[in-house]
This record gives structure tokens, sequence and C-alpha cells, in this order.
């Protein structure tokens, strides 16, 4: 579907702001794809790319094993930026020289710009910008037929070009917001050097999509799994705007949602955008299985297997099916090619694991190749409300995995109260949509109190609000006094049964943002 667009290819070396080198080609309009950097030569010519940006990384070129690519690569005809690590391969294949820094620099440094036709036309010659340096290796000579574009105190050789072949390096990094200008050097890059139109919005993209459905569907029959999370719920509305009644979507309650989820997020998509559902109220049936289990991965495996029983049933009620939709989004899929980068740490949750294999059925991705904010921008165009756009996410086993200890009913509602106040609160407060996640945790123990005259005898919960990025690194919010004293005494006088809130100030790493 892609291949006839104007695309930026970013090889992979690891770093951990390739992502960000993707978004920001991205958020000027243009198409990008990271691969890892040992794609082959032939692979890539066939992806005819209009530029190639080779990431920064953690390795020196001298290191064994160091990543390297063929220097025939400079050879396609095609633009080259190469950035940090990029730039240093760049001129130990062209024939420079690379050697260690007597000191590392990482941090704020200042390029001053010596020429300013093309990847610096933005700025006078001579003119200085704030940069972003993180490196251990730099550039001592450059190689034949380039020249030295721009300098910084550490590093006399921080930009170059070969300006003939169309071939760059910056030492620096212009794709983090510590470079404030970065953004206008990728976008000189882009547009000046590779010659690309601004013409990738989400608007173009839906419409491609609902081609390139019709076209993989044809006349077969899709299922959709709805969590109620951004993802699947944006994708059944696409998928429906495409093919219609050929795509049932299938919402289970599990027993262990949010308070009025169930209801409210069927009645959106029945009503709001006549999507063919399937609401199964499965709930009965969850909380039996999980009625006491204490161990999380047990309750994990208890609510997946489930899940898929149910899914499996109502979907065997819907004759031949073929397609399985999935929100799956780009990051998961870069993270199985990533090169040895941070991402290969993170942690998957795959809570339907096994049921296209199970049920034969040929996954339909419409979102492989997008970052979850332009999936909100889609549901934007599409029309989906914001206050189902900006949720935060919640993981597939629900309150189960908040409810520390034994599962019960009565201790759910009571977690699901809680939750519903902290929800409500942070609304008010304005920080809902600006936070990760914010949400309720119930402990096993009770703890002594008093209320009237009376000793009371009752649960705990924490309050547990994060900041982050994509859930792999989180701070704690460093919340308002008053906005915890508005939740700690809504839920003490209105939850029954609980007599104390704690807020949990831990980070990730060392702690994890569930507490199971
Ligand atoms: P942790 O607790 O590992 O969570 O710091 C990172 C992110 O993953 C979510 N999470 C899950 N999501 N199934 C899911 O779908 C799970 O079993 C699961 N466990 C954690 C968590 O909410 C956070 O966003």
């Amino acid at each position: 579907m892609q291949l006839e667009q104007q695309k930026i290819l970013i090889l992979d070396f690891g770093s951990q702001y390739t992502q960000l080198i993707a978004r920001r080609v991205r958020e000027a309009k243009v198409y990008s794809e990271i691969h890892p950097f040992n794609i082959s030569l032939k692979k890539l010519t066939a992806l005819k790319p209009s530029g190639i940006i080779l990431s920064g990384g953690p390795s020196s070129v001298y290191d064994q094993g160091a990543p390297i690519i063929a220097a025939e690569t400079f050879d396609i005809g095609v633009p080259v930026l190469g950035i940090c690590y990029g730039m240093q391969l760049t001129s130990h294949l062209l024939g420079g020289k690379v050697s260690p820094c007597s000191m590392r620099e990482y941090g704020k440094a200042e390029l001053t710009i010596d020429a300013n036709d093309d990847l610096f036309k933005s700025f006078a010659t001579g003119s200085t910008l704030k940069v972003w340096m993180s490196h251990g290796d730099r550039l001592e000579i450059v190689p034949p037929g380039f020249e030295s574009i721009g300098h910084s105190g550490n590093s006399p050789l921080a930009a170059m070009r070969n300006k003939e072949h169309r071939i760059y390096g910056v030492q620096f990094h212009p794709e983090v917001v510590h470079t404030p200008q970065g953004r206008q050097i990728l976008e000189n890059f882009i547009f000046t050097i590779c010659g690309c139109e601004p013409v990738w919005t989400m608007k173009s993209f839906i419409q491609q999509s609902i081609e390139s459905i019709r076209a993989t569907v044809g006349d077969k029959k899709v299922i959709c799994g709805c969590s109620g999370g951004v993802d699947s719920t944006v994708a059944a509305v696409l998928i429906d705007k495409a093919i219609g009644r050929q795509l049932t979507s299938i919402f289970v309650d599990n027993g262990v949602l949010r308070k009025n989820e169930f209801e409210t997020v069927s009645r959106l998509l029945r009503e709001t955008f006549s999507i063919n559902l399937v609401a199964v109220d499965a709930a009965r049936r969850f909380l039996e299985k999980l009625s006491g289990i204490s161990d999380p991965e047990l309750k994990r495996k208890i609510i997946g297997n489930e899940f898929i029983a149910v899914f499996d049933e109502e979907a065997s009620k819907l004759g031949t099916i073929d397609f399985l939709a999935q929100g799956t989004l780009y990051p998961d899929v870069i993270e199985s090619v990533s090169f040895k980068g941070p991402s290969a740490t993170i942690k998957s949750h795959h809570n339907v694991g096994g049921l296209p294999e199970k049920m034969h059925l040929t996954l339909l991705e419409p979102f492989r190749e997008l970052f979850k904010d332009e999936v909100r921008e889609i549901g934007k165009e599409l029309g989906i409300p914001d206050d189902l756009i900006q949720r935060q996410p919640f993981p597939g086993p629900g309150l189960a995995i908040r409810l520390i200890g034994p599962v019960s009913e009565p201790d759910l509602k009571l977690l699901r109260e809680a939750d519903a106040i902290i929800i409500e609160e942070f609304k008010n407060a304005g920080l809902y949509h600006s936070v990760w996640q914010s949400f309720a945790v119930l402990l096993p123990i009770k703890t002594v109190g008093v209320m009237g005259d009376e000793r009371t005898y009752e649960k705990v919960i924490v309050l547990r609000a994060v900041e982050s990025v994509d859930g792999m690194t989180a701070d704690w919010v460093k919340l308002p006094y008053d906005l915890l004293d508005r939740i700690s005494s809504r839920i003490i006088n209105e939850v029954k049964g609980v007599n104390r809130v704690t807020y949990d100030i831990s980070s990730k790493p060392p702690s994890t943002i569930e507490w199971e």
C-alpha cells in the first residue's frame, strides 16, 4: 500500500531515539519507516526510499560486532543523513577517520554553522544553534569528497556533507527537543535535499486504508475484539467504514472492567457509529473462575483463556470468518526487528495470544505502521469523542490485577467505586489526559481507623498516578495536595469499607506501574 508514496527510511543502529526520528519525519507529513540496520541492499532499494537516515546507536565503529552497513548503500543515488553513530559510520565506511574523544560529550552544545545552502539553509553562516550531543567517538578527518559544514567546541567536525552525492552527517541529535531547531534541520533534509512533498496526513491514510482493507477482505468476513481501548475502537470504526456489515465486533464484559465501561462503550459503538456489535455479558463466568485466585499470573491466564473461549463461541455463531482485526501499533512491530535497542526490553502483554492460530484466522492490522498519537488523530478524524480517544491505557486483566490478593466480588465493587472517584477527580482537575495512568489499587490488608466514637478496621486504597511516554519507564506524579486531599476524603467518605488512602511515590524502574 505504501510503495508508491514518498518515504524516508530510517536504519536503526539501536539508538533510544530511533522512533523519535520516525515521528519527526511524519510530523513533517512525510511517511517514514524504521528498518534494522542489516536490511539487505536489495530489499532497501526495492522500497524506493526518497531518503535514508542512519540513526545513532550505543556502539563505536571500532567495537567488535559493531553494526555496519554495506558501503554500497551510499551508491544507490538516494540522499543519506547520518546522525551521531550514523555519521561516524558514514565517515568510517567512506574513508574518513573516527577516534575516541578524550572526554565523552554529553548534553547541550553550541553548533556554529559553516555553510548554509542546504542542510542548514534556514540559518545564517556563522550563527550558532543549541544542539544536543551524546557521543564517545568523534570525527577527526572527513572522507574524501566531503567538507565540514558545522563545528562545536568539542567537535571541530560536527556536521559534514558531500553535496554532489547528497550524503550528510551530523554529530548532534536533531530529533530531540533539546535541539530546538532540529525539526528545521530534518525538514531541510526531507524537503530540500530529498525533494519530498508534505502530503502524508491522517486524512490521506484513512482514504488509502479504506481502499486497502476493501481489497484485502473482498467479500469475506472479519471479526474484531473490542476492549473499550483506543486502538481497538478506532480500528472497529475504520474497518466498519470500509466494509460495513462484513465486520462483526465483539466486546466481552469480563467482570473486571471499570465502572459503566461496558454500557458506555457498547452504546457508543452501536448508537453513534452503528457498528455491528455483539456485546457479551460474560462477567459471571469470568468471576466464577477468578474467585479466590491470588496469583497474578494465574489471574492473567484465566482471563486470557476465558476470553478466547467466549470469543470463539461467539465467532462460531457467525459462520465462516477469515480475518481477525487487531489494533497492533508500529512500536509493537519494530520491537521485533530492532537491533539490541532499548525497545528489546519492553514487557509485552499478549492478552489474546493464540487466538489467530486457534481459529485459523488471518490478521488484519490497519495500524501496523502507526504510532499511538496517529491512531488518536484518525479517531478524531472519524468523529470518535475525545473522551474515548484520550483514554488512559487499561490492562487487559483489568481490575483483577489491581486488587491485590484473592479476587472477590465485594472487593471488586469497592475497587471499582474508588477507581471511578479517581477518574472523576483527575478529569475535574484537568489532569486525566496529561498523566499516563491514574488509578486505584486495593490492598489485602485492613488497618485501624476511627469514625465518630468507634474504631474501624477497614481496607486500604492506594492511589497510583504516573507520567510516562510509553509505559517502559515512569515517574510518579507530583500531584497538588488539594487534589490528593479531595480524592482521599471522597474515597473514605463514599466507598464503604475503606478507611485509609495512601499515595504510591515509586517510579519505574525499579518499581512497575501496576502492583501485580
Ligand atoms: P508495568 O506494570 O509492567 O506496566 O509497569 C506497563 C504498562 O503495561 C500495562 N500492563 C498490562 N497491559 N495486560 C495488558 O494489556 C497486562 O497483563 C498488563 N500488565 C501491565 C500497564 O497498565 C502499563 O500501562
